[in-house]
């Protein structure tokens, strides 16, 4: 069981917080492409880690993230001008460059080299990869590695990411995606060929309700067996990694051998506040692209993820009971709720924004939250984390494996993950 102030660590976020400072170290991801797709298209809102910034791609197709606040009068930049390399206030015209540099200050005649200095803005170092535009939002002598999370090195078509708005703190919503218990429960079907379960994988093998698990401890976070009875001869292995400091990977269906199909995906929880979450997903064919169906099914904003507005907002939310149908619920799926991201969502939000751990009984999903209390505190101490250094650690994958009963799961799913994954699990 976790204290008061360990549940406090945890879910503040804000500049200055213990969390906020480690979350700090590490890129993130902040925003699709897409939603500043074009050089010189209008600037959008951002909110990280209950900073209110603003992003662009200017002329060259560089992306700015900046304070929101023109400095100035502390006038929104979301109203500005994207325009010839920078981002111009519409109150008086003063002009930001993707660096937060002011470089244009028409309402002073002769503005003295100090003045254009303290006028600097607040802009954070960004990269483009995967689709997704990337924020490094601490220090700038601790500039952390990119994490080379498979996808992101894809070509679009063997990718996919999206987001979506959650209304609850991060680290509930990691919990819940490292918790793969719930499965077997929360996104339970009743009848398979249900209209509600259109499109989901397959009948899936989670009909063993009792996994055990076997969590091993390594530098990129967790690897996480959950072994599931099978037949007398096999088990069902479902493999998920955690990845500092809120990732998470969800395997595709059962993998007959490594080189057949390889189909998986991802999660990302970055705050954007204490009370709410980007619920980032992503989804990943390595050996052959997508299909336009496919692509469009599990990436648009009407697909697997969705549906969102324009804003990224679920139209599946709690003022709406999530569109529950109670019928559906009796002769469907587990829930009544369709799609596994707003089954995930409803529950989560329903903890309240902020979970009263002090108040729970935990499994083993609370050894990354205690690993990431563990990192923070070292961090007040001047000890700084690893992870941020080494990008190769992210390139990582998770599977569903059936292993026969006297297989070590370790060496017999060895063979289908790439990289560094098992190196790092057997130190
Ligand atoms: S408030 Fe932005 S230029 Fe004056
Ligand atoms: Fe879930």
């Amino acid at each position: 069981m976790l204290s008061n102030s360990n549940n406090e660590l945890i879910s503040r976020v804000g500049p200055g917080t213990s969390m906020g400072n480690l979350l700090r170290r590490f890129w993130v991801p902040a925003l699709l492409e897409e939603e500043i797709a074009e050089p010189d298209s209008p600037p959008v809102r951002l909110r990280l880690f209950g900073e209110d910034l603003v992003a662009f791609k200017d002329s060259d197709g560089e992306v700015g993230i900046l304070d929101e606040h023109c400095r100035h009068r502390q006038v929104s930049l979301y109203f500005g001008r994207n325009e010839e390399c920078g981002l111009r206030c519409v109150y008086h015209g003063w002009k930001f460059d993707v660096q937060g540099n002011c470089v244009d200050m028409p309402s002073e005649p002769n503005p003295s080299k100090s003045l254009m200095a303290k006028a600097k803005l607040q802009a954070y170092p960004t990269a483009l990869r995967g689709g997704v535009v990337w924020v490094y939002m601490g220090p700038a002598d601790k500039m952390p590695q990119l994490p080379a999370f498979e996808w992101s090195n894809l070509p679009p078509m063997h990718r996919i990411a999206t987001k979506r708005k959650q209304h609850n703190n991060w680290a509930q919503a990691v919990e819940g995606g490292i918790d793969s218990a719930h499965i077997s429960y929360l996104h339970s079907k009743i009848d398979p060929d249900h209209p509600v379960n259109e499109g989901l994988p397959g009948r899936g093998q989670g009909g063993d309700r009792h996994p055990v698990f076997d969590v091993r401890d390594v530098d990129y976070g967790l690897l996480i067996a959950a072994r599931r009875d099978l037949d007398a001869a096999n088990y069902y292995y479902r493999i998920t990694q955690f990845l500092l400091p809120f990732y998470t990977m969800i395997p595709g269906p059962v993998r007959k051998a490594p080189d057949e199909d390889i189909y998986y995906g991802g999660h990302a929880w970055v705050p954007i506040d204490d009370d709410s979450t980007w619920t980032w997903s992503f989804g990943v064919r390595a050996g052959r692209p997508f299909t336009e169906k496919e692509h469009a099914f599990m990436g648009g904003k009407d697909g697997y993820w969705g549906p969102v507005d324009d804003e990224y907002n679920s139209l599946h939310k709690a003022e709406n009971d999530y569109l529950m149908d109670r019928d559906v619920q009796a002769v469907g799926n587990y829930t009544g709720i369709r799609g596994i991201p707003n089954q995930d969502a409803a529950v989560q939000e329903s903890m309240g924004s902020i979970v009263d751990r002090s108040r729970e009984l935990l499994g083993h999903s609370d050894t990354a939250i205690i690993k990431l209390i563990q990192m923070a505190q070292d961090l007040e101490k001047g000890i700084e984390p690893a992870a941020p250094h080494y990008g190769e650690w992210y390139n990582v994958r998770s599977v569903s494996v059936n292993l026969e009963r006297d297989t070590d799961w370790v060496e017999g799913a060895k063979p289908y993950f790439p990289g560094t994954a098992m190196k790092v699990a057997a130190e």
